[in-house]
C-alpha cells in the first residue's frame, strides 16, 4: 500500500489512518478541556506508553488496578485518535490523556484552561531508531525503506507527525507558563523515582512512599514488557508483527550508535542544530 493510503493529511500534518479520521480530528477540535485534565505530550517513540503506565497511579493515590486490567490505549487515551470520543466523555476526573499533536493543534478550550501538561522529550536519534523499527513491525505504517531513507523522511518532515524539531519547539510556548513540566526519557531511565516525585509536586498530588515504590516497580522496562495490558501483545499479529520486533523493544538510551554511520550522524546533528539554533532549548544529549 502506498503512503497516501496509509496516512491522512490534517492541516499539513501526516497522520496514520489506522487511528485518525476526520471525525476523530473534529472531536479533538471541539474537545472540552477541563481544568483538572492532565496531558502527557510526546513526539511518537519518546515514552508515551511509559506515561500511560505511570500517570494513573500518580493521579489516584497509587491504585494500580487500571494498569493491571485496562489496555494502555483505553487507560490513558490519545486525544486525537478514533477511540477518544467513546472513552473521554465518560472518564472520571482527573482525566489523564496523551497526545502526539504539536501545540497549535490543541483544542481551543485547552488554551483557556488550566489543564496541566507533562512534555516528554527523547534524544531524536533514539526516537528515529525506535520509529524505524516500529515502522517495520506495524503493518499500518509505510515500509520505512533503508535506514538512510527513513532518516531523511524524519529530518525533513516527510514521516508521520512531521518534524521532531517542530514538535519540540511548538511546546516551548511561553504562554504555557507553569502549566507545563518538561522531562526527558533519559532522566526517567536514570532515576525514575525522582522524576515521579517531580511529577507529583507539579500535579499537586501525594502518594505514600510505599505506593511510589510500587509505581517505580511497575514502570520498569522488564515489568512493562510482562504486562499484557501495556506490551501490545493484545494487538493482532496482522497489525503488529511481534516476530520482527517487540513494541517495548530495547528501552535504552544510545541505541542510535548501533544504527548511524559517522556520515549520517554528522548530517543528522547538523540539521537538528540548524533548526534549534534560534532557540534557547538545550538538552542533555546536546553536550
Ligand atoms: P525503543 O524502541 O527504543 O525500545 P512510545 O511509547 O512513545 O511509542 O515509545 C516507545 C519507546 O519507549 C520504545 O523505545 C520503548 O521500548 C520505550 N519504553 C516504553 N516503556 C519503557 C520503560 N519502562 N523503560 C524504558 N523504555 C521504555
Amino acid at each position: 500500500m502506498s503512503k497516501n493510503d496509509l496516512n491522512l493529511l490534517y492541516k499539513g500534518l501526516l497522520l496514520p489512518r489506522i487511528a485518525h479520521s476526520e471525525e476523530s480530528l473534529q472531536y479533538l477540535e471541539n474537545f472540552q478541556v477541563k481544568d483538572d485534565d492532565v496531558f502527557a505530550v510526546t513526539y511518537p517513540k519518546s515514552g508515551t506508553t511509559w506515561m500511560q503506565e505511570l500517570l494513573p497511579p500518580l493521579l489516584n493515590g497509587g491504585d494500580l488496578t487500571s494498569v493491571q486490567t485496562v489496555p494502555n490505549w483505553d487507560r490513558v487515551p490519545w486525544l486525537e485518535e478514533t477511540r477518544a470520543a467513546a472513552l473521554l466523555d465518560k472518564m472520571s476526573s482527573p482525566r489523564a490523556i496523551v497526545s502526539h499533536m504539536p501545540y497549535h493543534f490543541m483544542p481551543a478550550t485547552f488554551f483557556k484552561s488550566k489543564a496541566k501538561v507533562i512534555y516528554i522529550a527523547r534524544n531524536p536519534k533514539d526516537v528515529a531508531v525506535s520509529s524505524f523499527h516500529f515502522h517495520k513491525m506495524a503493518n499500518f505504517l509505510a515500509d520505512p525503506g533503508t535506514f538512510e531513507d527513513f532518516i531523511d523522511g524524519f529530518l525533513f518532515g516527510k514521516n508521520v507527525f512531521g518534524k521532531w524539531t517542530d514538535h519540540v519547539k511548538s511546546w516551548r510556548n511561553p504562554e504555557l507558563g507553569d502549566r507545563i513540566l518538561y522531562i526527558t526519557y533519559e532522566e526517567m531511565l536514570e532515576d525514575l523515582q525522582s522524576v515521579l516525585s517531580r511529577m507529583l509536586t507539579f500535579l499537586g498530588r501525594e502518594i505514600s512512599a510505599e505506593a511510589l515504590d510500587h509505581v517505580v516497580s511497575i514502570g520498569t522496562f522488564k515489568n512493562m514488557k510482562n504486562n499484557k495490558m501495556s506490551n501490545y501483545s493484545l494487538v493482532p499479529e496482522d497489525l503488529m508483527d511481534k516476530k520482527k520486533t517487540q513494541f517495548l523493544r530495547k528501552g535504552v538510551s544510545g541505541d542510535w550508535k548501533n544504527h548511524f554511520s559517522p556520515k549520517l550522524d554528522a548530517k543528522f546533528t547538523a540539521v537538528i542544530q540548524e533548526e534549534m539554533k534560534e532557540t534557547n532549548i538545550r538538552f542533555p544529549w546536546d553536550e
